[in-house]
Parts: C-alpha cells; sequence; structure tokens
C-alpha cells in the first residue's frame, strides 16, 4: 500500500528547491523530463508512487502543489526543462501577482482571502491517493509568502488534516550576518510559531550554514541560490530514501518521526550530508576516502552541519538517525558504531536511550554508470538529528527580533494587515510561543525532563541504555 505524500512549495525559495527536488526525484526513478518512463528505467523495487502518480497516458505527475502571490519563479519552472511533468491544475499564482513584499502579515492575509481556492486543490489532490501519509512544506521563514502563506497553510492543513503527518524543510535566514531581508526577525518569529504549533516535524536549514557549505565543501565562493538549492534537495531525496527504496523499518514518514521525536514538541531536525560530490552537486571536489567510519564520523562534525547553531556545555542529541546509502557491510556500521561511542563523538539526552540509529538503504541504479558519466561514492549518508543546540538559533532570532522590536522599526506594514489590525499581539504570542520552545530544548537537557523536575529515574532507560540498531535492506 502506498503511502502518498502531498509536497507544497510556497514562494520563490519553496518553489526554487521544490523545482530541484523534482528533478533529483525525476533521475532517481528513470523518469524523463516528459514524465515518461526513460526506456532504461527496468529495474523494480523502487516505490514512485510515494511522490508520484501516473496520469491516463501513464506519465508520471508529481504529487506537488505549486504556490506563489507573484508570477516569476513558478513561470521560469513551467517554461524550464522539466515544466510540463507538473499538472497544471495544481498551480496557484494571486491574480494580482505582487508577492507579499517580504511581509509575513501580507502573505497570510492575502492567503486567508483565496483560501478555498487553495484548500479545493489540496483537497482535490489528497482525494486522489489511496492512503495519504502526509503532507511536505517546502518554504523560507523570512520572506513573505513562503513565511505568511506557509503559516496560513500550516494552521488549515492542521485543522482539516489531523491525523497526517505535516513535515516541512524551512529555509531559514542567515542570522550570523545581516540577512537580505531587514524584517526577517519579524517574519521568522511569526513563521516559528506555526512551525511549533501546527508542524509534526520542521526540517530546519539555513541559508548561513548552506553558504558557508557550499564555500568549504564545494570551494565556491558566493554560492548562487541554485548551488545552495543543489544542497537542498541533495538532502530531501536522501531523507525521503528509506520511503522510496523500502527496507522494513523506517519506510514510512511516521515511522521516521516517531524514532526521531519522542516529546512532540522538540520536533526540530538539523540535517548533515556527505560526501557532496559527483552528480550530486557539480564542482564538488572528489573526497578522497568514503569508508563507513569516514562518513559516520563526517555526519557529527559541526561543519558539516546544515543549520548554524552554538551548542552549549549541556548541549545534546535527542536522536538521531543516519541513512547509509550504497555499499555499506552492516558489519563496518556496527564497528563505526563501536568507534563513535568509545570516542564519545555524540552526547545524548540523560532520560532516554543514548541510541544511534542507523537505516541501510538502497538507492536508485540510474545515478551510476552506464547510466551516467561519474560514478557515485561508494558510500553517502545523511544525518537526521535531533539536538537540543537548535534553541540556540531561536535565541539569536528572538534577540534580532527584540532589537527591531524595540526600536518599533518598520511596523506600519504589519499594521495595515488583518491579522494585526486590533493590535500587535499577533508579535507578542509568537515570541512567548518561542520563548516556550527555547525552554523546553533547555529542559530537555536535564535528566527530569520527563517527570517534569519530579524524580530522578525519569524515562526509560538512561546514559547508558545503547540502543543503537541498524535496520538493513
Ligand atoms: P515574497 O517575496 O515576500 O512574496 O515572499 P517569498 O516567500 O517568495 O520570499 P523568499 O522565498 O524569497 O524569501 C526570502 C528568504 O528566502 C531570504 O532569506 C532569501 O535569502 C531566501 N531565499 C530566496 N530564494 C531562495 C532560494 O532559492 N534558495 C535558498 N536557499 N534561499 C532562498
Amino acid at each position: 500500500m502506498p503511502r502518498e505524500i502531498i509536497t507544497l512549495q510556497a514562494g520563490q525559495c519553496g518553489n526554487s528547491v521544490g523545482s530541484q527536488f523534482w528533478q533529483h526525484l525525476c533521475q532517481e526513478h528513470g523518469i524523463d523530463a516528459s514524465g515518461n518512463l526513460a526506456p532504461y528505467a527496468t529495474e523494480g523495487g523502487d516505490r514512485k508512487d510515494v511522490f508520484f502518480y501516473q496520469s491516463d497516458d501513464t506519465r508520471y505527475i508529481p504529487r506537488a502543489i505549486l504556490l506563489d502571490l507573484e508570477p516569476r519563479v513558478i513561470h521560469g519552472i513551467q517554461t524550464g526543462g522539466y515544466g510540463k511533468i507538473y499538472n497544471p491544475e495544481n498551480v496557484y499564482v494571486h491574480k494580482e501577482g505582487t508577492g507579499a513584499g517580504n511581509n509575513w502579515a501580507a502573505g497570510y492575509a492575502t492567503a486567508g482571502t483565496v483560501e478555498e481556492e487553495l484548500m479545493e486543490m489540496i483537497e482535490r489532490e489528497a482525494d486522489g491517493s489511496d492512503s495519504l501519509e502526509g503532507f511536505m512544506l517546502l518554504h523560507s521563514i523570512a520572506g513573505g509568502t513562503g513565511s505568511g502563506l506557509g503559516s496560513f497553510l500550516l494552521e488549515r492543513l492542521n485543522d482539516r488534516f489531523p491525523k497526517k503527518i505535516i513535515q516541512t524543510y524551512s529555509v531559514f535566514p542567515d542570522t550570523q550576518n545581516a540577512g537580505d531581508v531587514v524584517v526577517q526577525p519579524y517574519n521568522s518569529m511569526l513563521a516559528l510559531r506555526r512551525l511549533t504549533q501546527n508542524a509534526d516535524s520542521v526540517v530546519v536549514l539555513d541559508n548561513g550554514a548552506l553558504a558557508r557549505i557550499a564555500a568549504d565543501t564545494l570551494h565556491v565562493q558566493e554560492p548562487s541560490f541554485q548551488q545552495t538549492n543543489q544542497l537542498v534537495s541533495t538532502v530531501m531525496s536522501a531523507s525521503t530514501t528509506t520511503l522510496r527504496y523500502p527496507g522494513y523499518m523506517h519506510n514510512d514518514l511516521v515511522g521516521i518521526v516517531a524514532s526521531l521525536i519522542p516529546t512532540p514538541r522538540c520536533h526540530f531536525l538539523q540535517t548533515s550530508y556527505t560526501p557532496f560530490t559527483g552528480d550530486n552537486v557539480e564542482a564538488a571536489k572528489t573526497v578522497r576516502k568514503t569508508t563507513v567510519l569516514d562518513v559516520m564520523r563526517r555526519l557529527l562534525q559541526p561543519k558539516n552541519q546544515m543549520v548554524s547553531t552554538k551548542p552549549g556545555k549541556n548541549s545534546c542529541y535527542i536522536s538521531i538517525l543516519n541513512i547509509i546509502m550504497g555499499e555499506a557491510d552492516p558489519t563496518d556500521v556496527h564497528k563505526s558504531l563501536l568507534r563513535i561511542r568509545e570516542r564519545q563523538l555524540a552526547s545524548f539526552i540523560p532520560w532516554g536511550p543514548a541510541s544511534i540509529q542507523v537505516a541501510l538503504t538502497r538507492t536508485s541504479p540510474y545515478l551510476a554508470p552506464p547510466y551516467t558519466t561519474r560514478a557515485p561514492p561508494r558510500v553517502s549518508g545523511l544525518m537526521l538529528a535531533n539536538h537540543t543546540g537548535i534553541s540556540t538559533l531561536f535565541k539569536r532570532i528572538v534577540a534580532q527580533y527584540d532589537r527591531l522590536r524595540k526600536r518599533n522599526a518598520f511596523l506600519e506594514q504589519y499594521k495595515r494587515e488583518d491579522p494585526f489590525r486590533d493590535g500587535l499581539g499577533q508579535f507578542d504570542e509568537a515570541r512567548e510561543v518561542v520563548m516556550d520552545l527555547i525552554s523546553e530544548y533547555e529542559e530537555a537537557e536535564s535528566k527530569d525532563y520527563l517527570s517534569g523536575g519530579q524524580g530522578e529515574d525519569a524515562a526509560n532507560g538512561g546514559a547508558d541504555s545503547r540502543t543503537d540498531g541498524v535496520t538493513g535492506r
């Protein structure tokens, strides 16, 4: 039984990332730019139907809904190489086409005025699946559309589909350097509230970390969005590999979410991927050595992390899932886990099993010769991790927000929009939710977390109960 996932891509960033993600999936599944299966794509065992459905003429169509308040990016996608694979009925561009002007409130309010149209599209797509598992929202949180319209959708999806998983891939702004959007702390704060309250799982990527990785690993100074989006789409396709090439575990979204998120509010995940090379990312240097241990060790290095955090001395992992692709022998994985444990390369929460879970997965045969010219790395890996250090990113957003708010800067454009007609309460509520989230992560560093500070043996296990697990193909 397929467990279908509908992808919603909102705004410039969401649609640009989405377009590369779909190209990536098409290549992996041997689907050409018209949606037809390539003549060579005869190997079975992959599950195309999680992300695609077949039209009457058997072409593969992405279960994707493209949304924007201005036409430029979507128009570029539709007239580009893979433009014909999307269902034109699943494309929404607001008729005024002016965008949300980097204003969360404008994106949110405009979405409210066209709610019926948006929800009808989503419900039609949901009705077209046999066993819908959930939704994936792709967006940035710093601008107006991905952030505001994205927030609106998260709230509505929650109401309308309470039992479906809602996962987001959320591109955070570069919070360490002056961003390209002056009001990004406002927009980020307002969106962060919805990500906290209305999503089951949020994969956080930030543009600062993405630019740093592109510079360090790929030796590209000042990377273009095209290049950073390749990093993002690689991460997205790797994190969905176990859904598309299923083994006996982690083969649905709920399984992945459940293994990483033990308490519902701490649901912000960070990722690392290695090596970026070969066909994944152009211009990447070939890495010298890719053993399982190297891959697993690199995944734990802060420099490979796609989000900029500053973990404190008590920061620790709540959970880790490594998805290892390629020629990985389970014995090597066990040895690597042992090595990581001996060298204490990862410290875990004191109230739960200190485990690195590993999923060994098959990958697409079509990314290697004879189908491509370049051989992929022998082994590659993605780490999905729940780490309390993510709260330092949220703290930075709060600090930047407080600085703007103290000066009452740029508030007029927000006050003009519906959510702020009765005052600035939206801002205060959002700040409160984000502060609670930060506290929750800080509390998760203490051993009394699950008992709410009331006792010793709060949870199942403790620091010594190591249950590193490997699941295979
Ligand atoms: P409006 O332009 O206000 O209608 O909203 P929008 O959601 O379309 O804005 P956009 O997605 O451009 O959001 C701005 C934020 O996203 C900034 O932090 C940009 O740096 C970032 N951004 C924009 N496009 C991309 C992209 O293709 N890739 C990445 N990684 N970031 C992007």
